[in-house]
């Protein structure tokens, strides 16, 4: 799978740009603020319909415009695939593949595989439990749609129960029988969401650790754990040991939205006793692993994003880096690099590969090497 071109219009600060990309690798170059990462966004934005970055869509928009477009032009086992999204201003984003509206924009998720690696990732060790949530949760919901249903619909069951919670509070009053609908729904979901992530974990964990010790030299042991309260059967109760407690806190306390995923190095947590360095090939580690994962189950190459990876490494490193990248991914690659006189530390006719020149927003040259 690839994607062959895409179109912006008034997306952050492209206005319109139509842009070709090589099926291999493609080093996206341009000063600071001129629109790499932007562009990584839009065909981030293709695969999850919205950006890795801000979740409002209207700040997406071309400043001062009332929509933004993208329309990417994908080969799927050399069948055209073409995946549109607009958004207009107080108006529901579409999302059309192959022209033919979705019944739920959630359904695209996994038609379109993608990882990126972003400076931000270090949200993955360093902030909270909610960003590895997440980060696994992609993973799975790339896979089995039926897993991201079941998350939606949790996420829709304890809005509404959170909401009953806090009129509790504030009437004086408790109605079991109105809370209980909520609870037996709860149950099913909670057995069926913790199992999955146990079970994924297992087989991330295999490529996990194959991955870490092929990235880095010196040998540590390395090991992440799966937190939950909730086992794999629940009493039928629980709810009500938490009942006087959810009130209280307008919240409610049980349940797979408060799991956790713990990163050791030596037995220690990562966050507070691995170097930076560590920390960057542990999160590196991360992502190659959900790369394997997904192509392994889909049995197809997702797209790869390396957003400003070669930052803070040296020339040896970033070649080494290269190299890895090269021989390990199979799929298309985008790259971003402020330094285009970066490119020459590894021989280009090495890689096939389109180098990207941006300048505010605007191509500025797009040539095969
Ligand atoms: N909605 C928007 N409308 C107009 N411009 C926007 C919008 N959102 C972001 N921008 C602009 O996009 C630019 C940032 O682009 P981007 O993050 O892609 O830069 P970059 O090339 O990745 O830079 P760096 O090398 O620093 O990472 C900023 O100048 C920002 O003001
Ligand atoms: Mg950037």
């Amino acid at each position: 799978m690839y994607l062959e071109k895409i179109e912006l219009k008034n997306f952050k600060n492209y206005e319109s740009e139509i842009i070709n990309f090589s099926d291999k690798i493609n080093f996206i170059t341009g000063e600071n603020g001129s629109g790499k990462t932007n562009l990584l966004d839009a065909i981030y934005y293709l695969s999850f319909t919205k950006s890795a970055f801000n979740k409002v869509d209207e700040n997406n928009i071309k400043n001062n415009g009332d929509f933004f477009s993208i329309k990417g032009n994908y080969k799927i086992d050399n069948k055209p695939i073409s995946i549109d999204c607009k958004y207009k201003k107080n108006e529901k984003k579409t999302i059309l593949y192959n022209q033919s509206p979705y019944e739920k924009i959630s359904l695209h998720l996994g038609r379109i595989p993608a990882i990126i690696v972003a400076p931000n990732d270090s949200d993955l060790i360093r902030n909270s439990s909610y960003y590895r949530r997440r980060f696994f949760d992609l993973i799975i919901s790339q896979i089995e749609q039926d897993y991201l249903q079941a998350i939606i619909k949790y996420n829709k069951i304890i809005k509404s129960r959170n909401l009953v919670l806090e009129k509790f509070k504030k009437k004086k009053y408790v109605d079991k029988n109105e809370i209980q609908h909520y609870d037996d729904l709860l149950i099913q979901l909670n057995i069926y969401i913790r199992n999955k992530r146990s079970k994924y974990l297992i087989d991330f964990k295999k490529k996990f650790f194959e991955i870490y010790d092929s990235i880095t030299k010196e040998k540590h042991e390395i090991e992440i754990t799966y937190k939950s309260k909730v086992e794999e059967s629940i009493d039928e109760n629980i709810f009500n040991k938490f009942l006087d407690y959810d009130i209280l806190t307008k919240k409610t306390n049980f349940g797979i939205h408060k799991d956790d995923y713990l990163f050791y190095i030596n037995n220690k947590p990562i966050k507070n006793f691995a170097s930076q360095g560590q920390q960057k090939s542990f999160i590196i580690s991360l992502k190659m692993s959900e790369y394997y994962i997904i192509s392994e189950k889909l049995s197809i190459s997702p797209l790869m994003m390396l957003d400003d990876i070669f930052d803070k490494l040296d020339n040896k490193r970033i070649s080494d880096l290269m190299k890895f990248i090269k021989n390990k991914i199979k799929g298309q690659i985008f790259i971003t690099d402020a330094l285009n006189d970066r490119i020459k530390i590894f021989n280009s006719k090495d890689y096939n590969m389109n180098i990207i020149s941006i300048k505010n927003g605007e191509i500025n040259f797009n040539e095969k090497k």
